[in-house]
């Protein structure tokens, strides 16, 4: 097969961490007849300084031209000080609201190599952790109306939460059929004791629950589930959530899985073009070091020829040999342990590459 690939390297340690996944991707490509082209897009920061926008119409067009579009990451000091609608983030907000993607899924797993680096105890590690956000990404308060005016004297604040019903209902049907690939579970994580949004979020989903019935239907306020997911991660197979909480939970999901350098994520919309993009953010700390951990964005290419290309044999490939390079004792210094061997990203993109 023939694919064209739109890579936005970004900013951080962005670069680092895609250099890694299209060698595996090229190397994936060689194995199976396939080629994939790649076609580079500016995002981010690093647009901001080329083109004096985070994401120029012309690198939309080049994404919305792909059959997919891989993502290191975005943002970084230098462009703190921006204004909101010039800010790198911006950039990668408007990727996904223009290609569509509203719909998130970022596993939260625990590989058994790495059960000592999660912070939680064993006995709660011992049970398991495999659970999915799905989060809706482009609507809710991310995605309202942001404005700062002068009241009384002060700068008064708002940000508009707003959920359309439509929006909900097509995040909550990817949260059902998901789970019928899963465990049959479904969590709808929400703030209805206090939001309207949240107790609109409920109604549609209990319209929809009748049509999956083998889905066994649960509801947990945020708050709660931020706690259960540290207490009992094991209770959770999917998460259906709106923005800002999904982008919160995820965050904390991935912590306790060992190390956020781990997991990958695919945004999609009703096609099968998508975005795939690790959960982490752009580490300036330590970008350009050779430090960081190129396996998020490893995993995220082989959920793109997962979900997107439909190459479910390949991305198997690439799972386990990551899985493979974990079991030989390789780690990157955020999940480093006694005994195991400390690899940069080069090195561990290397790895992977040699065990596939
Ligand atoms: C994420 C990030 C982004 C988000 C930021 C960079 C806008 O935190 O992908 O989780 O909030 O969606
Ligand atoms: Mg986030």
């Amino acid at each position: 097969m023939n694919k064209t690939i739109a890579v936005i390297r970004g900013d951080g340690i962005g670069p680092e961490i895609v250099n890694e996944a299209i060698k595996v991707l090229d190397a994936v490509a060689a194995k199976h007849g396939h080629t994939f082209t790649y076609d580079e897009v500016d995002m981010g920061g690093v647009a901001i300084d080329k083109w004096g926008d985070p994401l120029p119409q012309a690198m939309l067009d080049k994404c919305l031209a792909a059959d997919s579009v891989l993502l290191g990451a975005v943002g970084g000091p230098k462009w703190e000080g921006l204004p909101g609608p010039q800010r790198p983030e911006k950039g990668l907000l408007r990727l996904r609201a223009g290609m569509g993607l509203y719909s998130n899924l970022r596993p939260a797993k625990l590989w058994p190599q790495l059960a000592d680096a999660s912070p939680l105890k064993p006995s709660i590690v011992e049970k398991g952790i495999d659970f999915m956000v799905v989060r809706e990404l482009i609507s809710g308060i991310y995605f309202g109306e942001h404005k700062t005016v002068e009241q009384n004297g002060e700068q008064v604040a708002t940000d508009v939460m707003l959920y359309a019903e439509h929006e909900i209902e097509r995040i909550g049907r990817i949260a059902f059929e998901t789970a019928r690939k899963r465990r049959h579970k479904v969590t709808c994580v929400d703030k209805a004791n206090v939001l309207d949004t949240s107790r609109l979020w409920r109604a549609v989903m209990h319209r929809l629950q009748p049509e999956y019935p083998d889905v066994e239907y649960s509801e947990m306020f945020v708050d709660n589930a931020a706690m259960q997911v540290v207490k009992d991660p094991s209770q959770f197979d999917v998460i259906v959530t709106g923005n800002m909480f999904g982008d919160i939970l995820s965050d904390e999901a991935s912590m306790i899985t060992g190390s956020i350098g781990m997991i990958p994520s695919s945004s999609l919309g009703d096609g099968t073009r998508g975005m795939y993009e690790p959960i982490h953010g752009s580490a300036p700390d330590i970008a350009g070091q050779d430090k960081a951990n190129p396996i998020g964005t490893i995993l995220s290419a082989a959920m793109m020829l997962r979900y997107s290309f439909d190459m479910a044999a390949e991305a198997d490939e690439i799972e386990a040999a990551v899985n493979k390079a974990l079991d030989d004792g390789l780690r990157t210094a955020d999940m480093m342990a006694e005994g195991c061997t400390l690899v940069g990203c080069a090195a561990m993109g290397d790895a992977v590459t040699a065990r596939l």
